[in-house]
């Protein structure tokens, strides 16, 4: 068992101690959004309390402060994944806004007519529409990577995928539904043996995997905070430099510009040029106190505690007769999906939810995956490093007590 105190940390997470339905709260929704810890929230509090003004236009000394801070969280978070440059670092509102800046200004200038985009069959749909949207504005085709009936891609059938047409591949690092942990540094090598980058969606990634952008050489990996113990609307987009040199903006306004005159505009360096409009600084303050939150704890100690809880949570529910687990990769993070014999997810989860258990019914927004597995949706259990067995324990019982309801 690793070595966590897990009540010490439980302290820090006042919202887990509540009771729901009249049971203890049983919060295993983490994959839809993390809870935040008295950290990050007093780390918002304060910057309004003391240090609240607009970012990077004024010389006045709560500028200057709330300047320091917004960069400074952007320099914790550069080194929290290894990235070369503050350059690469740009705070989005979340993954989703991510994909779309590159699905539509690397789209912009290097997707073309006839080209190809490759995204896979247990995609997100963040990370599936914005590239359905370029490929009809460029008369692009998007093209598909199987998964298998483990719920792993079909990696060796990437080669065959990848054409002389091929412009960038798109894939998640960790499936939100199958909790599948995707070889990418695989896929990354066999892409750009054939020159094309690759975007990682990292929305299920960052807060169970140590990140190293320099090692794993990806061109793109997006990324959100309140996944992470950070507060919504603040996310990440690392890119490479090289790419976002040429990339053209995705939004225009303030604080992206150098020079604007009604004759021609020019652009503020990297990575402003792709910030415009007053960003989300509270957020990105908060996000870096979320980070280091992450790095008292450990990620390689998170990472290992969250697999002891995936064994026992599978070891358990596998035991459950008529309980089907989708997703059974070789590598997993720690989600997991599952139906009942007979019982409707919608029910499965309503019932648990009345015992206090907090768990995501539904599609996970990935509809093709779905419909790749011939079901209309799961239960999904995802956990964080704050869940316990205990709680695990609590989750057998109530999907018995499904079971006996349903006869
Ligand atoms: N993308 C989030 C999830 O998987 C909302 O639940």
């Amino acid at each position: 068992m690793t070595n966590f105190n897990i009540s010490k940390i439980r302290e820090d997470f006042p919202i887990l101690g509540q009771q729901v339905n009249k049971k203890p709260l049983v919060y295993f929704d983490n994959g839809a959004t993390t809870q935040k810890p008295v950290q990050v929230i007093e780390a918002e509090r304060e910057f309004y309390l003391k240090q609240n003004s607009n970012i990077h236009r004024g010389v006045h000394y709560l500028s200057q402060m709330a300047t320091n801070s917004y960069e400074n969280a952007r320099e914790t978070i550069r080194q929290f994944i290894g990235a070369r440059s503050n350059t690469e670092i740009i705070f989005t509102k979340g993954t989703t806004d991510s994909i779309n800046l590159v699905a539509f200004s690397f789209g912009e200038r290097f997707v073309n007519q006839g080209d190809e985009v490759i995204v896979t069959e247990m995609e997100h749909h963040a990370n599936i529409v914005p590239w359905q949207l370029l490929c009809e504005r460029k008369h692009a085709t998007l093209k598909v990577l199987p998964i298998n009936d483990f719920g792993e891609l079909c990696v060796e059938k990437l080669d065959d995928l990848i054409s002389e047409k091929t412009r960038i591949v798109a894939v998640a690092h960790v499936s939100n539904v199958l909790g599948t942990v995707n070889p990418i540094a695989e896929i990354i090598a066999k892409a750009h043996a054939r020159g094309v980058p690759v975007l990682i969606d990292g929305a299920q990634g960052i807060q169970h995997i140590k990140l190293n952008m320099r090692e794993l050489d990806c061109d793109f990996y997006a990324f959100s905070g309140h996944k992470a113990y950070a507060p919504t609307g603040i996310g990440v987009l690392y890119a490479k430099e090289k790419y976002l040199e040429k990339m053209p903006p995705y939004q225009a306004g303030g604080d992206m510009v150098d020079v604007v005159s009604f004759a021609k505009t020019t652009y503020a360096d990297l990575p402003f040029k792709f910030e415009a409009g007053t960003s989300n600084y509270v957020g990105a303050v908060a996000f870096a106190e979320a980070v280091k939150y992450m790095e008292v704890l450990g990620i390689q100690q998170i990472k290992e505690y969250e697999n002891e809880l995936l064994t026992y949570a599978t070891n358990r529910l596998s035991r459950i007769e008529g309980l089907t687990i989708y997703g059974k990769a070789r590598k997993k993070a720690a989600t997991i999906s599952f139906l009942l014999e007979g019982i409707h997810h919608f029910d499965t989860g309503m019932i648990i939810d009345k015992m206090g258990i907090a768990t995501r019914t539904g599609t996970h927004c990935a509809q093709p995956l779905m419909q790749r597995l011939g079901i209309e949706g799961t239960v999904r259990a995802s956990f964080a490093f704050y869940n316990t067995l205990d709680e695990i324990d609590r989750l057998y019982e109530a999907i018995l007590k499904v079971k006996q309801l349903f006869g």
